[in-house]
């Protein structure tokens, strides 16, 4: 068994994070959520692993390196386009071979381990009766922004399609399918959808044509696409609702922590509170500040005379005299400052390297 990655793509409602730098390596909790995927595919056995790599390939490759870092062995394919997530298949023919396989959308986190999924893809294999492709589905409350599957009475899928206006259910794709080789045939035999992109709805719509069948199985635990910011937000808040507190910085006694803080090497914590589940970066300086619940600062960030909260700031940002910054994602190295004056919240999404300055 295999896993290959998507990586690539445009990551438009990122914007402007992803003017700079890869959507799938903005982090939640401090850890790119890419890296979350590799995670699972590794705790579920599968250490060759091939990643479509687009625009953003070298920051995505400089941050996976060769995979050794998680015991596995990475392959980049680069997608010159976002042409679809079938395209994406079919550029790893050569990488993928006749194997079974995992394909996972860099951009998707949940919370279900999947090794229990990917084991019964592989006995189900075994079977009288073998699938060839597995889905996972979720019940969501908005349908039409997703692919949609639909199953008869028995729970058999029989319809799949993508992002419909009017959804024939609320049975949406989770980014994680399994496939055996006959998945090639059907990225070969579709033709683009009105986006241009080659779908993977629609080969394995393909598949269900051709009487092959395609298991399904319900997602038990949660499941965010965090390609916009407000699942962003709420994927940092489920894991960090779920962190091993740990202090490793420096915290002086005018400081309080309370509730789930870690707190990473180097950090440095001068008269300031910090009411958990949040985490400090390494080297990160938090100086008469209050960070509050749901919060990750980066690696090497400045807090200094503000307030923090429910937001993610990336790595090397300052924060200085905010009164109250919250529900924001702040890129890397950049710089909020001064709103003394203004008792408002501030609410941001700003890029990489960016100053503003509410004065
Ligand atoms: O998140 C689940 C949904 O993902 C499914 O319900 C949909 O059926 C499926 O089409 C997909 O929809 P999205 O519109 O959310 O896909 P997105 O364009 O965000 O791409 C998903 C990941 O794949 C993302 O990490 C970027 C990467 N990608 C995407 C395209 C189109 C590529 O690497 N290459 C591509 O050509």
């Amino acid at each position: 068994m295999k896993a290959l990655i998507l990586a690539g793509g445009a990551g438009t409602r990122l914007r402007p994070i992803t003017h700079t730098s890869a959507k799938q390596l903005v982090p939640v909790a401090n850890k790119p959520i890419l890296f979350y995927g590799i995670e699972a595919m590794v705790s579920a056995g599968i250490t060759e692993i091939g990643v479509i790599v687009g625009d953003t390939r070298a920051e995505v490759m400089g941050a996976l390196g060769d995979g050794s870092q998680w015991g596995a062995k990475i392959t980049f394919i680069p997608q010159d386009e976002p042409l679809g997530l079938a395209h994406c298949v079919l550029i790893a023919a050569d990488f993928l071979g006749d194997d079974d396989f995992v394909m996972y959308l860099g951009d998707n986190l949940l919370e279900q381990d999947l090794a229990a999924f990917v084991h019964a893809f592989e006995s189900a294999r075994l079977s009288s009766e073998p699938p060839t492709a597995q889905i996972l589905l979720k019940k969501v409350p908005d349908p039409h922004r997703f692919g949609i599957a639909e199953l008869d009475a028995a729970g058999n899928v029989i319809r799949l399609v993508e992002k419909p206006a009017d959804p024939p259910t609320d049975l949406a794709l989770v980014g994680v399918y399994l496939f055996d080789r006959t998945i090639n045939d059907a990225v070969r035999a579709i033709a683009p959808s009105p986006r241009g992109e080659l779908e993977i709805t629609d080969a394995i719509q393909w598949l269900v044509d051709q009487g092959k069948i395609v298991r399904q199985e319900l997602l038990t635990g949660w499941w965010i696409d965090t390609g916009k910011l407000t699942p962003l937000l709420e994927a940092n808040r489920l894991l960090l609702e779920v962190i091993e507190p740990r202090v490793d910085g420096d915290v002086d006694e005018a400081s309080s922590l309370d509730g789930r803080v870690v707190i990473e090497e180097g950090a440095v914590i001068r008269n300031s509170t910090l009411r958990g589940p949040l985490v400090i970066g390494k080297e990160a300086r938090i100086i008469d500040s209050f960070i509050g619940p749901f919060t990750a600062i980066g690696n090497g960030c400045e807090v200094v005379n503000s307030e923090v909260e429910h937001s993610v700031i990336m790595e090397r940002s300052r924060i200085i005299d905010i009164t109250r910054l919250e529900d924001s994602l702040i890129g890397r190295e950049a710089e909020v400052i001064r709103s003394q004056k203004r008792p408002r919240a501030l609410r941001l999404m700003i890029g990489d390297h960016c100053q503003i300055d509410t004065e």
